[in-house]
Order: structure tokens, then C-alpha cells, then sequence
């Protein structure tokens, strides 16, 4: 087992088995998903190509049943990663369902995220969840693919899902607490985004919060950075990953952009796959960004916020929080990698002789670790961490394997 890596839940092969009506996952039984998946692997990282334009891909049965099957399984754990930022203790207290929006929620992977959410999270608020997406067909298999995590697990989600427009989604205002959009915004075309995170604000509750997800690629990152400074400046607060609400610093350089990377244990279907194909989901990445309208002083209505939670801490902050936003590099004579914060993204370097019990955290970083540095030489092109300086590994990028499935 990989170190921290995350497992999806047993009850999640029994679905697939019951909704794809699959005997077993041995090759023979596989084998018909393996022209379908080298189309949509084709098809999904041909971002420039088809450049937010809506597509027809999931029109064809077996394309649908190939997305559930490799692409449902490999998106439904990050969603919990970016919930888990948000809301470490679960669904925040309140005194009805949380109302969650799945918007563009193809064959099912958005209700298998919140089923392994709450069932984490045992004595939270219940869910209520909605789902739109702009085929039918893909809302039916949602359906079935909710009926049977219900069967299989015992506990069921009532979701209601029908086809139509995510880009503006149907709706009465301030209808729900949570809109997410995992793997959509990149099938809207950019010009329309300003439009739907007006839609989503109407959509939301005060101090509601919107998570969206995306593809760990150049283009689609970029854009979802683009969405996040138009946010802030429409006075949406950045919650998740950012611990900055000034301009994107990646957006600076056209080279950079800013994903997680998180370790996962592949199940054997999807390595099975990946082999055949030519894929490699040894890990999984991508893009999120959850806003929050409202800023600090809106009363929090939804949640139980995590400031604090997810730093162990209980004494007040001293150094302001980075995000590791690169891998940790170890060369000859330093150790460096790329941190985001306050002050921006910065080289955080460190000469190996500089190495001391103060700042060894510096050393098991990972990107999206949150870090504190205290006591750093703040350079021209980079931050010297030196022997005095004190590094502090706040939280790990993990999903805690604990209670799923
Ligand atoms: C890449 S899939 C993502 C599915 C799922 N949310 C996930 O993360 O695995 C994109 C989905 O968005 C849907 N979609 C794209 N444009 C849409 C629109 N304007 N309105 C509703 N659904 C849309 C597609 O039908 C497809 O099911």
C-alpha cells in the first residue's frame, strides 16, 4: 500500500457491478470498455480542441457506462480531499438536510462522493441533493447508480436529478447550501463563466459555498484560476486552496498553474485499464477552487468553519499559512519547492547544512501540505530557510482513509 494513499470504498465495486451488470472485472468482462475509453481519453484531454464547447460524448450508452466505470471511480475521491479542507468535522450543523447542487453531474460520481462523505461522518446533517445535467440519459444512470449505493450500503440519499442546463441552472434563489460542479466548467465556454457563478450566487444561501473541480491540465486550471480572480473581485471569498484572496500569482507566468496530486489506491479494474490503454492514474490530480459569498462578516449560516481545524494548533497563528504548490525538490546541496500564500508564490529553499530539528517538517512536505514558516530570509528570487528558521507541517494533503467504506 502506497503511504497515505486513499482507498474508494468497498461498496463501490458492488454498484458498478449491479448498475453495468458485470459478472466480475477479470479482462474478458473489461475488454468491451476498452475502445470506449481510449474515445474518451481521447476526447477529455483534447481540451484545446474542443475548447469549452459542450459535448455530445456521453450520448452513447457504453461511453457512459466506460465514464462510470474509470472516470466515476477515479473523480469521487477528490471531491471529499477539497470537503474535508472545508469542513473537517462533515456536514456543518443545521437544522434541515444540507441542500447540495450537483451540476453537470454525469453517470453518478457526484452522489458516490457524498455517500462516502457522509458516511464518514456518521452523525452529521443529512443530504438533500439535486442534480442537472444536460442528458437525460446521464441522469438516469445517476439515479440508478444512487438507488444502488442505497441498496448495497443501507443508507440512501434522496437526490432528485433532470436534465437541463448547468450553465444556467434552474432554481429558486437561495435554494441551497452547497453547489458543486466536478469536471463541468471546462464544458462551458469561458465567456458564459461570469454568467453562471451569477447563477450559482443567486442559487445559494447566504455565506452558501460553491466547489468546483477540474482537470489537473494547463488550460483548464488556468481558467478555473481566471474564474477565481473574477470571483474575488465580485466579493466572493476563496476557501479552499487558496490562503490568499489577492490575485492568482500563477497566473502570472503562462507556464504555471496549481493542482493537487493526491495518492490513491488504484482499484485493479482501473490499473487493469490503464495497462491496456496506455493511461496512467497512479495518482489522482486536479484543479478545485471553493468560493464563498459573502466574505468573513456575512453570518456563517452553513458552517461549522474550519479555521484552526485544520491547522492542530489551538494558540494563535504566528506565521501566516503556504500552500506547497509544487513537488518538494531535493537537489545536491538544497532542498526547494514552491510555496503559495500571503506574500505570494515563492521558491522556499533550503541548503542542505541549514538542516536542523526546527525546520525537518520541511523535509516531508508534499504538494498541498500546509506549512508555516517562521524566521525565513525573504530573498529577491527566492526564501532561505536557514538553520534558525522553524518549519511546521499544519496538515497533510491526504484523505483520511478512516471510515470509508
Ligand atoms: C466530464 S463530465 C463530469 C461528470 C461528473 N460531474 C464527474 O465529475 O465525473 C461533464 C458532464 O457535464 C455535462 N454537461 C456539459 N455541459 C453541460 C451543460 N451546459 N448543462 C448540463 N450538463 C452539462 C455533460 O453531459 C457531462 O455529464
Amino acid at each position: 500500500m502506497k503511504r497515505n494513499a486513499v482507498a474508494i470504498p468497498d461498496w463501490w465495486d458492488a454498484v458498478l457491478r449491479r448498475v453495468l451488470e458485470l459478472p466480475d472485472f477479470d479482462g474478458r468482462t473489461l475488454q468491451r470498455f476498452v475502445p470506449p475509453l481510449e474515445q474518451l481519453s481521447e476526447h477529455l484531454n483534447a481540451v484545446d480542441e474542443r475548447s469549452g464547447r459542450p459535448s455530445l460524448y456521453m450520448h452513447k450508452r457504453l461511453l457512459r457506462e466506460t465514464y462510470l466505470l474509470y472516470y466515476s471511480t477515479a473523480n469521487l475521491l477528490k471531491p471529499l480531499w477539497v470537503l474535508d479542507q472545508l469542513w473537517p468535522e462533515g456536514p456543518p450543523p443545521g437544522p434541515a438536510p444540507l441542500r447540495v447542487l450537483d451540476l453537470g453531474c454525469g453517470p453518478g460520481t457526484g452522489i458516490a462522493a457524498l455517500h462516502v462523505w457522509t458516511q464518514r461522518h456518521p452523525e452529521g446533517r443529512p443530504l438533500l441533493v439535486k442534480g442537472i445535467d444536460a442528458s437525460e440519459a446521464n441522469a438516469s444512470l445517476y439515479r440508478q447508480v444512487g438507488d444502488a449505493i442505497g441498496a448495497i450500503t443501507g443508507i440512501s440519499i434522496p437526490c432528485d436529478v433532470r436534465q437541463g442546463d448547468a450553465a444556467r441552472p434552474p432554481g429558486e434563489a437561495a435554494s441551497h447550501d452547497l453547489v458543486m460542479a466536478l469536471n463541468l466548467l471546462n464544458e462551458i465556454p469561458e465567456k458564459k463563466h461570469a454568467a453562471f457563478l451569477s447563477r450559482c450566487e443567486e442559487l445559494l444561501v447566504p455565506g452558501g459555498v460553491l466547489l468546483l473541480v477540474e482537470p489537473a491540465l494547463r488550460l483548464t486550471s488556468r481558467v478555473l484560476l481566471r474564474l477565481r480572480d473574477h470571483a474575488v473581485a465580485e466579493g466572493w471569498n476563496v476557501r479552499v486552496p487558496c490562503f490568499r484572496q489577492a490575485d492568482c500569482p500563477a497566473l502570472v507566468s503562462e507556464k504555471d498553474w496549481c493542482h493537487h496530486d493526491l495518492p490513491w489506491e488504484r482499484p485493479q479494474h482501473i490499473a487493469w485499464l490503464d495497462e491496456v490503454v496506455g493511461n496512467v492514474k497512479r495518482s489522482l490530480k486536479f484543479s478545485c477552487l471553493v468560493l464563498r459569498k459573502g466574505g468573513m462578516d456575512v453570518p456563517d449560516t452553513i458552517s461549522s468553519e474550519d479555521e484552526g481545524k485544520t491547522a492542530p494548533q489551538a494558540e494563535p497563528q504566528a506565521a501566516p499559512r503556504l500552500r506547497v504548490v509544487s513537488e518538494l525538490f531535493v537537489e545536491k546541496g538544497r532542498t526547494w519547492c514552491h510555496c503559495c500564500g500571503e506574500e505570494g508564490r515563492r521558491v522556499y529553499q533550503r541548503n542542505h547544512r541549514d538542516r536542523s530539528g526546527d525546520n525537518a517538517d520541511f523535509d516531508r512536505c508534499v504538494r498541498y501540505d500546509t506549512l508555516a514558516v517562521e524566521g525565513a530570509e525573504a530573498r529577491l528570487h527566492d526564501v532561505r530557510i536557514t538553520a534558525e528558521s522553524t518549519v511546521r507541517l499544519l496538515s497533510r494533503s491526504i484523505v483520511d482513509s478512516t471510515n470509508i467504506g
